[in-house]
């Protein structure tokens, strides 16, 4: 994980922000690369499950949010983490990770007193100084700010910690007007925020993040009523024990609660395979009923297998009539769905895969990493590299490179390419298999005579020479969807 985490910053992928003044903890930026390799993901992402769909509509919706919405959905009171701080260096640490890294043990579920408890018993000290630490306080996740110019109660608002509340506040306006019936889903992608006491793991756990969420509604006396279709036949890891269950041993074997949430996590657990990741890094875990969200009926983890363990990179819940029926009685306004065969008023149930973008990329980053003799090669999928194709002159002289322009022109109007033109071709060649570009066209001397180019191939380095006039033809197979 310090290798790749070390050569993300080194390649400029994906580094901590403002580092000229001292950067803030669990803040970072995507360099040229990395946001490269971000915008293709998320456009995969809404291609899979709004574009691609007819009953998913997509809509963006604001960062920050009135107080009221935070209470009704109660991330106010219940969005918080346990915190302890150093009475002698007063460092703030979450305890729940204190306690897990020291005895392996989890808290969540567990009394204030007990955890206390925890600490003294196994002697849990300060991890930078060995001082004591202090009785454990609640920590709400949330930053807060103020809109406008009076800092009154009003005025307090808050940087939203998840898409979703966006989804909800606005869901009888979308209905309306997308004129969906049940099931649909709506899908939105963007930054959220996180005060987290201890963020670490770099991009993994980090204070501003994005998601890609899709609430899926359901009418909640038909969340059975669901074809699984050809991802009945789909192997699925499940921990603990991790042996591989088939979409329909596991609906048969009443695993999965609902069949509308067993859909999405399959669907969730494919996409992620057809992405590049090998199935066998990947697997779901249920949530255990003490370490559920306050909202949350039902949820499994999508892991991926990291270099230090099992981690989440999606998370797939039921959240029932938990958000709509909440935010109908703190607004007043009814935000029920009317179902015309019964001509009655039903809360619809949710179904929301969430995915945390920035831990996928990671996820993807760390399955494409490979080393071979001392060289770095990024194996990532075409479909999210950063860029598709790069574009050399064997030699940077006359003709060979002002042609090897001109097709680089042309190809960028089309697809995602690169130029470079300096150091030896071997030398360029490393650079942008490191940077995980899947294919390099390069002009030679017999292009000057035949109007053909190489096409070299990352992971096999083998070339075949293609007709100028046919290479975007050649390198768009590779982006086709399944
Ligand atoms: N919306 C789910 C989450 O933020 O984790």
């Amino acid at each position: 994980m310090k290798e790749l985490i070390e050569f993300c910053v080194r390649r400029g992928i994906i580094f901590p922000d403002s580092e000229i003044y001292g950067n803030l903890a669990g803040i970072y930026t995507y360099g040229p690369v990395g946001v490269e390799i971000k915008k293709k993901l998320q456009e995969r992402w809404w291609e899979e499950f709004v574009e691609s769909r007819n009953d998913v509509v997509g809509i963006e919706s604001p960062i920050i949010l009135p107080k009221k919405v935070l209470e009704a959905s109660g991330h106010l009171r219940e969005f918080n983490d346990i915190l302890v701080e150093c009475t002698k260096c007063k460092e703030k640490f979450r305890a729940d990770l204190l306690i897990e890294e020291k005895t392996g043990l989890k808290v969540e579920g567990k009394s204030k007193k007990e955890i206390e408890m925890l600490i003294k018993k196994y002697k849990i000290k300060c991890p930078k100084c060995g001082g004591e630490l202090s009785a454990i306080k609640k920590f709400n996740l949330m930053f807060e700010t103020h809109i406008g110019t009076l800092e009154n109660e009003n005025a307090t608002v808050y940087l939203r910690p998840e898409t979703a509340q966006g989804i909800f506040v606005n869901f009888k306006r979308v209905l309306k007007i997308s004129r969906k019936k049940l099931p649909f889903g709506i899908a939105q992608i963007g930054k959220v925020f996180r005060n987290e006491i201890s963020p670490r793991n770099f991009v993994f756990r980090c204070r501003e993040f994005s998601q890609a969420e899709l609430e899926f509604f359901v009418h909640p006396e038909k969340v059975n009523e669901c074809e699984l279709g050809a991802l009945e036949k789909l192997e699925i890891k499940i921990a603990p024990e991790n042996k591989r269950k088939s979409v329909k041993e596991i609906w048969e074997e009443k695993i999965v609660g609902t069949k509308w949430h067993l859909y999405w996590i399959a669907k969730s657990y494919e996409w992620l395979v057809k992405l590049g990741i090998n199935s066998e890094n990947l697997r779901i875990r249920k949530h255990n009923k003490d370490e559920l969200a306050h909202y949350a009926k039902e949820t499994w983890d999508i892991e991926y297998k990291f270099p230090n363990g099992w981690k989440e990179i999606e998370g797939v819940s039921n959240r029932e009539d938990f958000d709509l029926k909440n935010h109908s009685e703190k607004s007043g306004e009814e935000l029920s769905y009317f179902d015309e065969e019964k001509k009655e008023h039903v809360f619809p149930w949710v179904i929301e895969p969430s995915f945390g973008v920035d831990r996928m990329i990671l996820a993807l980053l760390a399955e494409a990493y490979s080393e071979k003799n001392g060289k770095k090669i990024l194996k990532i999928s075409p479909s999210i590299a950063p860029f598709l194709v790069a574009v050399f002159p064997l030699v940077n002289k006359g003709e060979m490179g002002e042609r090897a322009l001109e097709i680089f022109r042309k190809l960028k109007k089309e697809i995602s390419a690169l130029y470079d033109e300096k150091g030896s071709i071997g030398r360029r060649y490393a650079r942008v298999d490191e940077i995980g570009v899947p294919f390099a066209v390069t002009v030679d001397g017999q292009t000057l005579e035949d109007d053909t180019v190489t096409i070299r191939d990352r992971d096999t380095t083998e070339q075949e020479r293609v007709k100028e006039n046919e290479i975007i033809t050649y390198l768009k197979k590779f982006l086709t969807r399944e």
